[in-house]
């Protein structure tokens, strides 16, 4: 594992909105699961379950919820991550996007494309559609499937505009 292979990894990965029809394995999608695992939690709680989605009627319901799902219309299925607050209280959101960029950095690193679609306004709707029991709150949905573009980078914020030395507001960056 070189040092430009991680870097490159990690600027290379894009949210993904055309995706090939082909489908993804399950064994692949185990792989990804297993890795997004890996990914950090307040005193290790592991706050996260994922409901992969490959019912077509469901998927087009999840798709439906709000416009900037629809790119899910077209990818093989959706992989949607679940948190128990319980299981961490204070920092369960936090926890549960970890995994999440860790299932879409691991979907990356095999090849495979994925689109975060906000959940978070949805919450019952999810919930509902796919049977969430009370008190588990659906923080993402991810599209997976194989991509059909490669866009370009979205802009960043300079590095000046979002670093500090010491203080607040003391450049870092001059
Ligand atoms: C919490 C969250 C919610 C997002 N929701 C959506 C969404 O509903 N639809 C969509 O097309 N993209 C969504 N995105 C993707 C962002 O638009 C995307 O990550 C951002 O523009 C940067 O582009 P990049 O992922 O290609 O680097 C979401 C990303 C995050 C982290």
């Amino acid at each position: 594992m070189t040092e430009e292979y991680c870097t490159e990894l990690l600027l290379g990965r894009r949210s993904i909105r055309r995706f090939k029809p082909e489908d993804v394995s399950d064994e692949i999608l185990y792989r990804v699961i297993e890795i997004a695992r890996y990914a950090p939690s307040a005193r290790n709680s592991q706050p996260w379950e994922f409901i992969v989605v490959r019912d077509a009627e469901l998927k087009e319901k999840l798709a439906g919820i709000h416009a900037g799902a629809k790119p899910l219309r077209q990818a093989p299925l959706a992989v949607v991550v679940v948190c128990d607050p319980r299981k961490s209280p204070v920092s369960y959101m936090l926890d549960c996007a970890n995994a999440a960029t860790y299932f879409l950095l691991a979907a990356h690193a095999l090849g495979l494309g994925t689109l975060w679609i906000q959940a978070l306004r949805n919450t019952d709707e999810i919930r509902e559609l796919l049977k969430i029991p009370e008190g588990r709150v659906p923080v993402a949905i991810i599209a997976v499937g194989w991509p059909d573009e490669s866009p370009e980078p979205r802009p960043r914020r300079e590095l000046k505009e979002i670093t500090h030395l010491n203080s607040y507001g003391e450049p870092y960056i001059k």
